[in-house]
């Protein structure tokens, strides 16, 4: 499933210590119980995240798709103190682990847990984003994309998850609808005057997009 080399990505675990130690019971539950294990972030991915959340301390940030919540506390670490952090799940069997896993955390009064459709729900959010992690139906990237860039900060920065959908993307002809949209969705980014953006080859593929 992953693009790539599980002794790389065994490697880059062994010599990254950024994910918070305390998730890692979360992590381990979601991996080998969740028949969609796969959908989590990997832990150098969480430790990616945590990261760049402290480089930024934002006050807002967004994230599509929560899953169990794994990215959600990631991102969470960087908070300012006075900031919050609110996930979109569209399914509420997740959305109820996640807030599980919210409640046993420390950051439970910072983190806004939002059960339903992203493309609904994003207009309802009336804040100015400082990190957004869009991570959801492949599909939907361009619209949340173009939901959340007018509330994005200047100099705000979207994280985007599986730009290179498995390695599917590197194929001459595109066969499935995912690949297919993530194809259009690194080409609608790329095409927007108004940001810049460095892909990086991180598990699935992630791309950075900075407002200008
Ligand atoms: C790849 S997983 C997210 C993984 C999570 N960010 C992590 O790293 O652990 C994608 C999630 O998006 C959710 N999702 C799919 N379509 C959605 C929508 N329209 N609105 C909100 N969530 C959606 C799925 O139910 C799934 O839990």
């Amino acid at each position: 499933m992953d693009f790539i080399n599980p002794l790389a990505n065994d490697y880059t675990e062994k010599y990254s210590n950024a994910t918070p130690s305390y998730l890692k019971s979360l992590f381990e539950e979601t991996l080998t119980s969740h028949q969609h294990a796969h959908l989590q972030s990997s832990w150098t991915q969480g430790g990616f995240l945590s990261f760049l959340s402290k480089l930024l301390a934002p006050t807002h940030i967004l994230e599509i798709g929560t899953f169990t919540g794994f990215s959600a506390l990631c991102l969470a670490e960087g908070l300012a103190n006075n900031g919050e952090l609110h996930t979109i799940e569209l399914r509420a069997e997740d959305a109820q682990k996640a807030q599980a896993a919210f409640n046993n955390s420390p950051k439970v009064n910072q983190i806004k847990l939002h059960t339903g459709d992203a493309k609904l729900i994003i207009p309802t959010l009336l804040k100015k984003w400082d990190l957004v992690f869009i991570d959801a139906d492949k599909t939907g990237y361009i619209e949340y994309y173009n939901l959340v860039m007018p509330q994005l900060n200047t100099n705000g920065i979207i994280i985007v998850d599986n730009v290179l959908f498995h390695g599917e993307v590197l194929e001459d002809s595109l066969q499935g609808k995912s690949a297919k949209a993530i194809q259009a969705f690194n080409e609608h980014v790329l095409s927007d005057q108004n940001t810049e953006q460095v892909m990086l080859t991180i598990r699935d593929g992630l791309t950075l997009i900075r407002k200008k």
